[in-house]
């Protein structure tokens, strides 16, 4: 293996730690992007004068070819060097002979890693918001068949008031739409240009550095060149980002897992996405949902790794930085992966609306209700409070919901309330009472279903 610091050394590498020390089994990903720096950087070095014209263009030619030959055959990239950066220097070698030397003139690893870096998040960004995009696009599509479709709303997993499956799924779409601002934020972050920092003090070559920039398609080059190739700022930012879209999927998965399980039954999974046991044969497990949830572990856990590796990390570039990758394209596959299966569960999910309306029917889910209504008659809202949850008391002893309180007993407790309770606290005026901003009356919901139908098309 040909290494591009031989020449202090007289020994050689302990094979295991030659091994232990190669990053190309993983960097081999940025290889587009080390090609687009480097005929950035070609072009640079000749605009500056230390490359001449015929030079320039014969090392962007070979550059191509290389592109052309890796895209032919990704295998070469299976290859001994010790980096991406090496594994090109190489090639571009076999390629221009000796010319493949004068390119690295003013450059170094360390800005050229954090320059095919940010590029490489910069795509990763754009799909990442893609994937979003259409996760939402299916739970719009979820409210639009269900704007009114009644759903038990909990809160410490007790049931609480009656929701609408629409507006329940329009609260993942809000998760969502704040998750991707979040990814535009930190592609807004990382949109500087490292090249021509070179290790850490400023490239030896007269380049200039804002057209660098603009070649590669950065707003503008990074202004210290020391911060420039130990910044790993948006590495965290977006793995931030990443674990904050698995930790509301992980929150949809498990709402999901529960309301599809014996006990709720409110929706059901498509065979598409649920698999059986190999013992049970009745079962059919939410397993799509369930490896969602358990990825977002490991998807935090990649941003925990990526901020300890820079704790106390001293300027500049420090190998320990190599480590800023495997968790990062891991976390990169994982949550695209898992917006990917989530919109494919939410595209074949199938809501029992008789199910879901039982489950609303029953549990005192309108008390708030009836509190609200003596509230309108003038009584103090704690006392409505106190009166109503003595009629709880009463109905639980009998065994029956406030709406079927005999019509004599209403009007010993309830005075103030002419029509009859059952009329009052129907489902369809229980959740049609719910029409303040973000509420979950179906009207509503149907006004926002409008809203992010509009904005998603946009
Ligand atoms: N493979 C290295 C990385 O990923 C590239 C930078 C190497 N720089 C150095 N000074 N050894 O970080």
């Amino acid at each position: 293996m040909s290494k591009l610091w031989g020449g202090r050394f007289s020994g050689s590498l302990d094979p295991f730690f030659a091994e232990f020390n190669r990053s190309l089994p993983y960097d081999r990903r940025l290889f587009d992007q080390d090609l687009d720096g480097s005929i950035a950087w070609a072009k640079a070095l000749g605009e500056a004068g230390v490359l001449k014209k015929t030079e320039v263009s014969k090392l962007q030619r070979a550059i191509k070819n290389l592109r052309q030959k890796v895209k032919a055959d990704p295998n070469l990239l299976v290859a001994e060097d010790e980096d991406i950066h090496s594994f090109v220097e190489r090639m571009l070698g076999e390629e221009v002979g000796s010319l493949a030397r004068k390119l690295h003139a003013g450059r170094s690893r360390n800005d050229q890693v954090a320059t095919d870096l940010k590029l490489y998040l910069r795509e990763a960004v754009q799909k990442l918001g893609a994937c979003c995009h259409s996760l939402m696009s299916r739970l719009v599509q979820i409210a639009v068949e269900h704007p009114a479709t009644p759903l038990p709303g909990y809160t410490h997993l007790q049931r609480a008031q009656p929701l609408t499956v629409g507006h329940h799924v329009l609260a993942y779409v809000e998760m969502l739409d704040r998750d991707r601002t979040r990814l535009d934020d930190a592609a807004k972050r990382m949109d500087t240009c490292p090249l021509g920092s070179a290790a850490l003090a400023g490239s030896g070559m007269p380049v200039d550095r804002r057209q660098i920039a603009a070649d590669l398609g950065f707003t503008a080059p990074t202004r210290n060149s020391i911060d420039s190739v130990a910044d790993r700022d948006h590495v965290c930012e977006l793995l931030f980002a990443m674990s904050m879209i698995m930790i509301h999927l992980s929150r949809l998965a498990e709402d999901w897992i529960f309301f599809a399980s014996q006990e709720a039954r409110f929706l059901e999974f498509s065979d598409a996405v649920a698999t059986g046991s190999s013992l049970m044969p009745q079962k059919k497990n939410p397993d799509a949902m369930e490896l969602i949830r358990g990825k977002a572990g490991r998807v935090a856990g990649h941003l925990n790794a990526m901020m300890m590796t820079l704790k106390g990390l001293p300027l500049a570039y420090n190998k320990d930085m190599q480590e800023d990758k495997e968790g990062l394209f891991d976390a990169i596959d994982t949550c695209s992966a898992c917006l990917t299966v989530a919109a494919t569960a939410a595209s074949n999910l199938r809501f029992d609306r008789e199910r879901c309306l039982e489950a609303c029917s029953y549990g005192f889910l309108d008390s708030t209700d009836l509190a609200d209504l003596l509230v309108a008659a003038g009584v103090p809202f704690r006392d409505a409070h106190e009166r109503v949850g003595i009629a709880v008391r009463q109905a639980i002893q009998q065994g029956i919901e406030l709406r079927d309180l005999p019509r004599a007993l209403q009007q010993e407790l309830f005075p103030e309330i002419d029509q009859p309770l059952a009329k009052e606290l129907s489902i369809e005026k229980v959740l049609a009472r719910r029409q303040v901003l973000g509420g979950s009356a179906p009207k509503r919901v149907r006004q926002e279903i409008k809203r992010w139908q509009k904005k998603l098309a946009t």
